[in-house]
């Protein structure tokens, strides 16, 4: 597994990092046993940054995550913690909170569940309207200064609020969806990042599974899933983008790999300093995402993916921010 570096100041992390949002809700039925298993399984295949929230599943991914890195050298491993989304009993999401007092807090309940005494890169996961970026990440600067918290990253926030905050104290990385249906990132976050060296951790980069190449139109959809209120799933809009994955199939044979592995592969043909993020929650799709990052894209091969799935094909769009708070987080 290569690595790849986030932001000028680093940390060197894999070129693919797990995301482990799924392992908690928000896809269907959990298997907390398989979930371990794809966590071991992701370190054996050295990728080793990992991706979760204190809010996935209020607390229950911290928890899995804890067990399955157990016994485990803390130095083998990144881990990139979110904070700041307010839930109430039963998951709903109920709010923000990025006030320097509450991030302190977050962070101690993080570290208990997680059983480490700090994590590598802590990250507000969505603006808080009331608290200027500024407090927040100085906030977080402290954590830095005081050893808990060794890089700060952020989270879907737009190009001023990325510079903001990287006055008050170097970002690593903004995690933002990115994938070939979701581009809006290159209109002035991308260049915003590349101008600052900053790094992207890029999730959605199969659009919660659309561009995985094993979905299809009769799929069932349980109520609250990720995908019951992802306008890109919906009737009308589905068959038009199961369409566009057709294409991108065709691509995806030439070349000798499967469709989830040529989208992972062309988000991180977007820049050396690009991370995607893999939602797998098995064993098995880890199994097909990993060897993404050996997939080569020539000139020749970016060419034809861009005419399979041109800029802004896709049908039905949805704010990441919307998505958030549709979101049952239990
Ligand atoms: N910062 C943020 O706002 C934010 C938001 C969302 C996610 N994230 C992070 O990004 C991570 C990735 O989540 P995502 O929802 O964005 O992931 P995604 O890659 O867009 O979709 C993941 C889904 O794709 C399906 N899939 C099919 N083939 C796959 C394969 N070979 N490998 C992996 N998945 C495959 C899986 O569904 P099945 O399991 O049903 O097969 C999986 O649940 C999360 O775990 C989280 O850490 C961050």
């Amino acid at each position: 597994m290569d690595t790849r570096i986030l932001g000028a100041a680093g940390p060197a992390v894999s070129a693919l990092g797990l995301g482990a949002m799924g392992m908690s809700g928000g896809y269907g039925p959990l298997d907390r046993a398989e979930s371990i298993a794809t966590v071991r399984a992701a370190l054996e295949a050295r990728v080793t940054l990992i991706d979760t929230a204190d809010f996935y599943g209020s607390g229950h991914n911290e928890l899995l995550l804890a067990e399955a890195l157990r016994g485990l050298e803390r130095g083998s491993y990144h881990l990139s913690v979110k904070f700041g989304m307010l839930t109430a009993p039963g998951g709903a999401y109920t709010g923000i909170d990025g006030r320097p007092e509450a991030v302190k807090n977050f962070l101690a309940h993080s570290l208990s569940r997680l059983g480490t005494d700090y994590v590598d890169v802590y990250r507000l996961a969505r603006l808080d309207p009331r608290v200027p970026i500024e407090d927040t990440v100085g906030a977080i600067k402290e954590l830095v200064e005081a050893g808990y918290v060794r890089h700060i990253g952020l989270s879907e926030v737009d190009a001023d609020t990325v510079r903001r905050a990287h006055a008050v104290h170097p970002i690593s990385d903004l995690q933002i969806e990115y994938s070939l249906l979701s581009r809006t990132a290159e209109a002035e976050i991308l260049p915003t990042l590349r101008e600052l060296g900053i790094g992207m951790t890029a999730y959605g980069v199969l659009s919660r599974g659309l561009l995985s190449g094993h979905w299809d139109a009769g799929r069932a959809i349980a109520p609250g899933e990720w995908r019951s209120f992802d306008p890109r799933f919906a009737d009308g809009n589905i068959e038009h983008n199961l369409a566009l994955v057709t294409a991108l199939r065709a691509v995806a044979e030439d070349k000798g790999c499967t469709v989830a592995q040529l989208a992972i592969a062309w988000v991180a043909a977007q820049g050396a300093a690009i991370v995607p993020l893999i939602g797998a929650r098995t064993r098995e799709r880890l199994a097909e995402a990993v060897p993404a990052i050996d997939v080569k894209l020539t000139d020749d091969d970016l060419a034809r993916i861009e005419q399979a799935v041109p800029f802004g094909a896709s049908r039905g769009s949805l704010q990441a921010s919307e998505a958030l708070s549709q979101l049952d987080l239990a």
